[in-house]
């Protein structure tokens, strides 16, 4: 088979190391990719929004399936440009990827098909807004509608803080994004993201991680696009990953199938485990990163035909996928700076030596000088990930490897998994 792979993140390395695995593959093509993926695949500059390259590209190496790594990718329609050539995609079309890309829309969906999720409302207007606040107990959770990078989300400890971020949003501190204003019940419990597999028809569940989304240790600091993760998460038990599969993941396959947008490729239902059950927080409509970095880690079976069914049906006729009984655990270094803004173009050294068994070092923000320095040239950097037998073995192993790597610019958690140890 061809692949082509999109997407230049920790998530996307993660993915073509996987892919590269199987013996299905005989030609590995990356858009745009990252230096950790040169080993991998082809890499070709194409950025993840460009679609009538990314299409052209498709059809030049004949790809028999494309991965989509990024939301971005999916919010321009890749998948729908794919669909009309005959090409099989992974990753939902445009109008499904909305179950990511409009919060207005999935608060919507969830409540046309009785998906359980705080209480909510969508607002253009600051009064009406604040008058469904004065309905609420603090604290009020503030969004911005549409995708903002993680960033659209506010959690304001009273009122006045409230109306603050609400006209921030509506007057567009998120571009497009806060056109709208979705203002949320406050939800209590431990936080975890569940993926499944969809072919539009059906629903596999394919692993559970937690990520870790504030900057610094003691879950103190800024939102961030995740500063580490671990796989499985003991939150998870069998009692709440299955209620969570019959009232949420197959509810929303069921009814986008049903409003004639059926969902292919990847549901990651971020939850939250409150006293009365699963609550849905958000839906993304590919993996969370660095949530794929771990699940990867942990994957036994080739994950290619698993892609390759959600993406043209058929999830009922494969079984369900292997997954190693060890834990993984992976640490993310980000640049001095980051989410705000991380400083570019630091020296990292080290990254290239064996770390032993069981542990990868993903490249996400990395650019390579012509002389083969690495560099840092995003906010999050590298991705540190290991196995091991429990969580503080995988998380030794893990820190190991990140005291090897010599980044005087770079920053990371050392409380990676906190919630899992000794539990
Ligand atoms: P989102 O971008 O919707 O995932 O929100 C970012 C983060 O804000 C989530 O990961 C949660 O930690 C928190 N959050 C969002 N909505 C709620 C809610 N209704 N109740 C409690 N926490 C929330
Ligand atoms: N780690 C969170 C996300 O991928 O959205």
């Amino acid at each position: 088979m061809n692949i082509l792979l999109i997407g230049s993140g920790g998530r996307e390395h993660a993915l073509a190391w996987k892919i590269k695995q199987s013996s299905l593959v005989r030609r590995l093509v990356i858009a745009p990719g990252n230096p950790g993926m040169e080993a991998l695949g082809e890499l070709r500059a194409y950025k993840a929004t460009d679609v009538d390259g990314l299409v052209a590209l498709a059809r030049e190496i004949r790809a028999d399936l494309v991965v989509v790594g990024p939301e971005a990718a999916l919010e321009v329609g890749i998948a729908d440009r794919l669909a009309a050539l005959g090409i099989p995609c992974f990753g939902p079309t445009a109008k499904a990827a909305r179950l990511e890309t409009s919060k207005a829309f999935t608060k919507e969906f969830c409540s046309r098909w009785d998906i359980p999720t705080a209480a909510y409302g969508v607002f253009e207007r600051t009064a009406e807004a604040m008058a469904f606040v004065d309905t609420l107990k603090p604290p009020y959770v503030i969004k911005a509608d549409g995708l903002a990078a993680g960033k659209g989300v506010a959690i304001s400890e009273d009122r006045r803080d409230a109306e603050a971020e609400i006209e921030a949003r509506l007057r567009g501190r998120y571009g497009d994004a806060g056109s709208k204003v979705v203002i949320e019940e406050f939800m209590v419990g431990e936080e975890a993201s569940l993926f499944a597999l969809c072919d539009g028809e059906r629903a596999m569940l394919f692993g559970g991680a937690q990520d870790h989304k504030r900057a610094f240790d003691g879950d103190l600091g800024p939102n961030t696009g995740g500063m580490g993760a671990y796989s499985p998460a003991p939150v998870f038990t069998a009692e709440l990953v299955g209620a969570a599969q019959s009232r949420i993941v197959e509810p929303t396959v069921r009814g986008m199938a049903a409003e004639g947008m059926p969902y292919r490729g990847v549901l990651y239902a971020g939850l939250m485990a409150t006293d009365q059950g699963p609550k849905l927080v958000e839906f993304n409509a590919r993996f969370g990163d660095p949530e794929c970095q771990v699940l990867m880690l942990r994957l036994r079976s080739d994950i290619v035909p698993y892609l390759m069914a959600a993406a043209t049906g058929g999830l009922d006729r494969i079984g369900e996928p292997v997954w190693r009984s060890e834990v993984a655990v992976c640490v993310v270094l980000a640049a001095r700076g980051y989410p705000d803004s991380p400083i570019p173009g630091s020296v990292i050294r080290g990254v290239n030596q064996s770390f032993g068994a069981g542990v990868a070092v993903f490249h996400a923000g990395t650019a390579r000088k012509a002389d083969g320095t690495l560099t840092a040239s995003g906010g999050r950097v590298l991705n540190v990930c290991a196995l091991g037998t429990t969580i503080e073995d995988a998380r030794a192993k893990a820190y190991d490897a990140v005291a090897r790597i010599d980044w005087p610019g770079g920053f990371h958690r050392s409380d990676i998994g906190w919630r899992a140890v000794g539990r």
